[in-house]
């Protein structure tokens, strides 16, 4: 059994959940003016939504929060904070996840207090429901077990983190080799992400300082914490 409970997300099958997500959405009878993408994970679902639903209006708004793949996450707050005007448009805010809703809660407050806009509602593929402070107004999948979801837009980003955190776990082991890595990796998280993933993990995490790459080797040289 892998430690963390992960699911390994196709292209595709992005493209059908926005198309998903659009007919929701359309047969609700109710038209977005205008998509605002929370950055970044918010990006290619909306750009697909546009393209299935002929909206033309489409912005961005940034939120961050500390923490990293499949940790919890505090703290969520508007990364470059501008003012706009929304007046009485119809907003769509878009997420490719509802975790626990905080991105999502601070993107809505923010627009409703600083955009002016005529309505707002929220979007995602996937809705965590057991941990979600809210309720998306439209989502794909309800998800009652909690899991990651290792999107292709985050493949390497995710890969370095769990790749950071199980040279982290196993504290007295100083030198892996790559395939002991990549085996763990595959035991921990229940996934395969392939190369080039890999390999780019390992040098991202050469350039953060955290591991030496030698040959095949490679040694742990700095830990978080
Ligand atoms: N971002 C926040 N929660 C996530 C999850 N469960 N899967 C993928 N990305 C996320």
């Amino acid at each position: 059994m892998p430690k963390v409970k992960c699911k390994l997300v196709a292209w595709e099958e992005v493209v059908n959940w926005a198309y998903q997500l659009s007919q929701k959405i359309l047969e609700s009878g109710w038209h977005p003016d205008i998509i605002v993408a929370i950055a970044r994970g918010g990006f290619v679902p909306a750009r697909l939504l546009c393209d299935f639903m002929d909206i033309h209006e489409l912005l961005s708004i940034q939120i961050v929060h500390w923490g990293r793949a499949a940790e919890i996450t505090t703290e969520a707050h508007v990364k470059y904070p501008y003012q706009l005007d929304l007046s009485g448009k119809k907003v769509l805010i878009v997420d490719d996840i509802c975790d626990t809703g905080d991105s999502l809660i601070v993107a809505k407050k923010y627009v409703e207090e600083n955009w002016k806009p005529g309505e707002v509602k929220l979007a995602t593929l996937q809705w965590i429901s057991p941990v979600a402070k809210i309720t998306p107004d439209y989502y794909v999948d309800e998800v009652k077990d909690w899991t990651w979801y290792q999107y292709p837009w985050t493949r390497l980003e995710d890969t370095a983190n769990f790749i950071e955190k199980i040279v982290d776990e196993n504290k007295d082991k100083k030198e892996w080799t790559k395939s002991e890595l990549v085996e763990k990796f595959k035991e921990d998280y229940g996934i395969d992400v392939g190369e080039p993933y890999y390999t780019l993990a390992f040098r991202l995490l050469e350039a953060y300082g955290r591991i030496k790459l030698q040959g095949d080797k490679i040694v742990v040289t700095g830990r978080k914490g």
